[in-house]
């Protein structure tokens, strides 16, 4: 039995099933978008004990899960992905399903962002991949960490010093993974935002005050780009959690 989440705004609806979920998040039948993923306490915090899984319930992970599962791509900054101990990308059986129905390919690709590239070749994160990931650097990059990973990713520079998210969403585009589906943290969130390339947010609210030092979901130099207006689309909830989306820009 899933955690039940129901749609509160702008059509009410009680316990949604998976179809109405992933409706209710599609991505546009055309072009190139990018969504990006975060949950936040009610005060702000992005963390709690150095990780986003702590603040997340069952119904953000159940949410999480399926909008994994519509994605041609899932976008990630090397932080998260050390913090947060990513291994391979491979969605569930019941998404694998879905997306064979959906003519997609089984599992959604990897893309990471990564100055220094400190990140294992040898790690399940590239071992276990079922897709080959892509891994967008700059050229100041380490040479020897890129020709380490080379065998194991697509190594594309992108900028000079930051990688420049305007290149990586053309990049993207251009490999016919126009769905981005992107899981923070918060500098590439910080770096999207700045470049103005971020169509969608999808925002847990989880019900807790966490106080102390924990960064927010948003970081980084502004280059004079933000704020950035959001757009209330759907308001979900469960329980006492809210799940919002947002259209950007
Ligand atoms: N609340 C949430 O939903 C949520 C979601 C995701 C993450 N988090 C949390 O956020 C924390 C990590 O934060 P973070 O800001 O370090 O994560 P991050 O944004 O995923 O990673 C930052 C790293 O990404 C690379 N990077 C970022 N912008 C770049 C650019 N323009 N060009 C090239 N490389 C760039 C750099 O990698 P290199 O260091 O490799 O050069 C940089 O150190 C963790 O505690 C994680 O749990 C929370």
């Amino acid at each position: 039995m899933p955690t039940p989440i129901d749609r509160i705004w702008p059509s009410p609806a009680a316990a949604l099933d998976d179809d109405a979920l992933l409706d209710a998040t599609r991505f546009p039948d055309e072009g190139t978008w990018m969504r990006v993923n975060f949950i936040s306490s009610l005060d702000g915090a992005a963390t709690r004990d150095g990780a986003s899984g702590g603040l997340g319930d069952a119904a953000d992970r159940r949410l999480f899960a399926l909008l994994r599962r519509a994605a041609d791509v899932v976008l990630v900054g090397a932080g998260t992905l050390r913090d947060e101990e990513y291994d391979g990308l491979r969605v569930d059986d019941a998404s694998v399903a879905w997306r064979e129905a959906a003519g997609m390919p089984a599992h959604p690709a990897l893309a990471m962002i990564s100055r220094g590239l400190s990140v294992d070749p040898d790690s399940s994160l590239f071992v276990d991949a079922p897709v080959r990931p892509i891994v967008y650097t700059v050229s100041s990059a380490p040479d020897a960490r890129r020709e380490a990973l080379q065998p194991v990713a697509d190594v594309v520079t992108v900028g000079e010093t930051d990688a420049d998210p305007r290149r990586i969403r053309d990049d993207l585009t251009a490999r016919g993974l126009r769905r981005i589906h992107a899981e923070g943290g918060p500098h590439v969130f910080g770096a999207l935002l700045a470049a103005g390339v971020v169509d969608a947010l999808h925002l847990t609210l989880a019900p807790t005050l966490e106080a102390g030092d924990a960064g927010r979901i948003c970081r980084g130099e502004t280059q004079g780009r933000l704020p950035t207006a959001a757009r209330l689309e759907t308001v979900l909830r469960a329980g006492d959690e809210l799940l919002l989306h947002y259209l950007l820009g």
